[in-house]
């Protein structure tokens, strides 16, 4: 039988509520924090998708929005080689970036992106991630605001995927051993 969406999740981390609830506290206290300073975002896609179309529909002030596009080719989980696979459409000299992304793990994608925005003299660059999860930590890299902090486990959902898949679970959930690794 194939395998339903549903039914490859072991359990679920946080729900479509809890998330809808975190995001627009997220949004509200961005909006605050930047006291009237256009945030210029950043998405780094696939994984954000879900996460920037509700992210900045709960900040209430002026922004604009633009995408990267990054590929990390990691043979182990400490080591890895980062690539742009989408440049952004327009230069963000004196601009106040906020880069977004869905998930930090190894920080190997963030630290990238931020060396190569760093480069670009933007006014100020902040990082706000969906997902913090410490525990896979190779590269020493922070963001300023953190949506949930997760353990050591394989989540997929709200656009965080497997193979490319689940990212519209509209929930976080952890994947089932026996989806990614077989049967024990
Ligand atoms: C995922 C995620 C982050 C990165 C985090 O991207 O979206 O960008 O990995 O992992 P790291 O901290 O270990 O670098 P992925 O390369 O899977 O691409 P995707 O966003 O298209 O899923």
């Amino acid at each position: 039988m194939p395998h339903v969406m549903h039914d490859d999740v072991d359990r679920i981390l946080f729900s479509e509520e809890q998330i809808q609830q975190r995001v627009g506290e997220l949004g509200a206290q961005i909006v605050e924090e930047y006291g009237g300073r256009d945030p210029h975002l950043i998405t780094i896609v696939k994984g954000s998708i879900p996460f920037i179309s509700d992210l900045m529909r709960a900040m209430d002030t002026p922004l604009s929005l633009d995408l990267l596009g990054v590929s990390s080719y990691a043979g182990t989980s400490s080591s890895g080689e980062v690539r742009l696979t989408k440049d952004l459409d327009s230069s963000i000299e004196g601009r106040h970036v906020l880069v977004v992304e869905d998930i930090i793990d190894t920080g190997l994608t963030l630290s990238y992106v931020l060396r190569n925005l760093r480069q670009r003299a933007p006014a100020s660059l902040k990082v706000v991630t969906f997902l913090d999860k410490p525990a896979g930590r190779g590269t020493p890299v922070e963001a300023d605001y953190v949506g949930f902090t997760i353990p050591d486990e394989f989540v997929i959902g709200y656009g965080l995927d497997w193979n490319q898949r689940y990212r519209n679970l509209p929930y976080v959930g952890i994947l089932k051993r026996d989806v990614y690794a077989g049967p024990l």
